[in-house]
């Protein structure tokens, strides 16, 4: 695929698991409806802290865990949150019985642990969330844009992160 002019990274240090939080909660105020977030991550390395981030700045009220039974537990905030944990997919097949696809195209907001094990069937634009375990409670988290939604969310988020750092 040929570069898309404007494709960006982002890139943060967390120093612990009340920051990783908020970054998420801060980033939920510019979600829209179809957005699919692809988190990235050793297992430990906060993407279901920046779930509950999200989730939190998205309005949802009932705590979020990560789903164990299921591979998606679903929400209700300001938008519909479907919250996906892929680590116990063994075989890409069964990414398609689960029916992933189900949940991205539609009206809610898509986070996807573990996203990289579908990566295949991921949509052809979405933000991706690589969290990096750097020390007991130091994390990178680096945010990456694709295509034209990813790069104006992450442009829109930039844009309100300058702003906090040097208020006019
Ligand atoms: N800066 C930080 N950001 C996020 N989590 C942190 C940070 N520092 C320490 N932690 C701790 O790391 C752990 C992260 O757990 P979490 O469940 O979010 O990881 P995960 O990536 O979802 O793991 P899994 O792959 O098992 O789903 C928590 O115990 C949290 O308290
Ligand atoms: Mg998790």
């Amino acid at each position: 695929m040929s570069p898309i002019f404007g494709q960006d990274t982002l890139d943060f240090i967390s120093h612990s698991e009340t920051q990783t939080r908020r970054l998420g909660a801060r980033l939920a105020k510019f979600l829209q409806p179809g957005d699919v977030l692809a988190l990235m991550g050793e297992l430990g390395s906060g993407k279901t802290r920046w779930v509950q981030g999200v989730c939190q700045g998205l309005d949802v009220s009932e705590p979020v865990n990560s789903p164990t039974f299921t591979l998606v537990n679903e929400y209700q905030g300001r938008l519909p949150v479907f919250h996906i944990d892929l680590y116990r997919i063994a075989t890409s097949a069964e990414v398609l019985t689960f029916g992933l696809e189900d949940y991205l195209y539609g009206s809610g907001v898509a986070l996807i642990e573990w996203a990289d094990r579908a990566e295949a069937f991921l949509p052809d634009d979405y933000l991706t969330v690589a969290l990096y375990h750097l020390e007991q409670t130091k994390r990178r988290i680096v945010l990456r844009s694709h295509s034209q939604r990813s790069i104006s969310l992450l442009a829109e988020f930039k844009a309100a992160a300058f702003a906090q750092q040097h208020p006019s």
